[in-house]
């Protein structure tokens, strides 16, 4: 399914991403929903797949988190069960994520579904990430109040809910329409009938994260070797004083460590190609030679990337899944990066590089790409 999204991406990054919350309505025209309530409720019965269940009676909070064995002992009412990164398991979802390409795949995560019963909802809360939530069957009210600093409370340890706030926006949203949320408004989906949402979420890096893992390259790849040195070091009264011009030498030898543009592009391209959840690998058996994929792509037949796979560049560097790609067809290279689904005339001559067609083979050996289309 081709998903349109009737929308003027520049107006809408200049008045509302990342500033205000918005209802887009009928931002998808005559929408279908790509997956249904069952086949969402048995992928929340697979390990590999991250849901939980929410519930709530009489203002009593429970989570459940799956995989799921069954649903029996679930009521009618005040449910909801939510499956992330459904755009790693189901190619059909995977498809709503990419009109929203308008905004670069660095910044963006995963597809988390949510299908809910009359009352059902995860209450009211905020989130660190932008996401765009979509309307499929059913109708939802959804409130979204003013950034605040409200308080939060946990109704359940691994709840977090924020206190009552006022609507600035109150919508019984309808199937095809969106409701933008930045991070940090407060919000909450209340369910009038069975309906399912589509969130479309966002990543931002935190300091926090960055850190942490620009850390875990320097000591992977022993960086950071040089040590402080103090060949005019000056005598103080109190021993016991680090100097000022001593904590800005500090200061300036771990700047140094992260100023090294090669290094730096390096790990943020290894960094952020990096998926936050399982990723459906399936390593074709047997395995494809070289000249299969040849001679398949020359056949008309066509490679689709594997949903949830992240792949960015960064001026002629190609990262995949946490691993730099190196080739000197920086056409073919750019095509990867940029197409989901690719061809023979993506490719072009790079096809006839042994060592390109055997790179390429790795990938598809990997599970990273594959012959066909969506399933
Ligand atoms: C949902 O209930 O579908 C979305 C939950 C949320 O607001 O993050
Ligand atoms: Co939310």
């Amino acid at each position: 399914m081709d998903y349109q999204l009737d929308l003027n991406w520049p107006e809408f990054i200049q008045r509302y991403w990342q500033k205000r919350p918005v209802v887009l309505k009928r931002g998808f025209k005559n929408f279908v929903d790509p997956i249904s309530p069952d086949e969402l409720a048995g992928l929340a019965m697979e390990n590999e797949v991250d849901s939980r269940l929410v519930s709530h009676d009489e203002g009593k909070w429970q989570v459940a988190h799956g995989p799921f064995q069954s649903y029996d002992h679930l009521g009618e009412n005040n449910w909801s069960l939510l499956v992330q990164a459904v755009d790693h398991w189901h190619a059909p979802s995977a498809a709503l994520m990419r009109p929203f390409r308008f905004l670069p795949d660095w910044r963006t995560d995963d597809l988390m579904i949510s299908f809910s019963v009359p009352g059902g909802g995860v209450g009211p809360h905020f989130d660190q990430y932008d996401v765009f939530i979509i309307q499929g069957t059913g109708r939802r009210r959804w409130r979204v109040g003013e950034k605040a600093e409200l308080k939060q409370h946990c109704p359940h340890p691994d709840l977090l809910q924020v206190e009552p706030f006022d609507a600035i926006i109150d919508e019984e949203m309808e199937p095809g329409d969106i409701l933008y949320i930045p991070p940090g408004f407060p919000h909450e989906g209340y369910s009038l009938e069975s309906a399912i949402n589509y969130s479309v979420g966002f990543r931002a890096p935190s300091g926090r994260e960055l850190i942490s893992g620009f850390a875990d390259h320097v000591l992977s790849r022993e960086l950071g070797s040089h040590r402080f040195s103090d060949p005019d070091v000056q005598p103080r009264e109190n021993p016991a004083e680090i100097l000022p011009s001593e904590l800005e030498g500090i200061r300036q030898m771990m700047l140094n460590v992260i100023d090294q543009p090669g290094q730096f592009n390096q790990w943020f391209g290894e960094f952020i190609s990096q998926s936050r959840h399982e990723l459906d690998i399936a390593p074709p058996e047997p395995p494809y030679q070289p000249d299969e994929i040849y001679d398949a792509l020359q056949q008309g037949d066509e490679l689709t990337r594997l949903g949830g796979l992240r792949v960015v560049s960064i001026g002629e560097a190609v990262f995949i899944n946490g691993e730099q790609l190196d080739s000197p067809h920086r056409a073919a290279l750019t095509a990867l990066a940029n197409q989901l689904t690719l061809g023979q005339a993506q490719f072009g001559d790079a096809l006839d590089d042994p060592s390109f067609l055997a790179q390429l083979a790795a990938l598809v050996n990997s599970g990273y790409w594959y012959f066909g289309d969506e399933e």
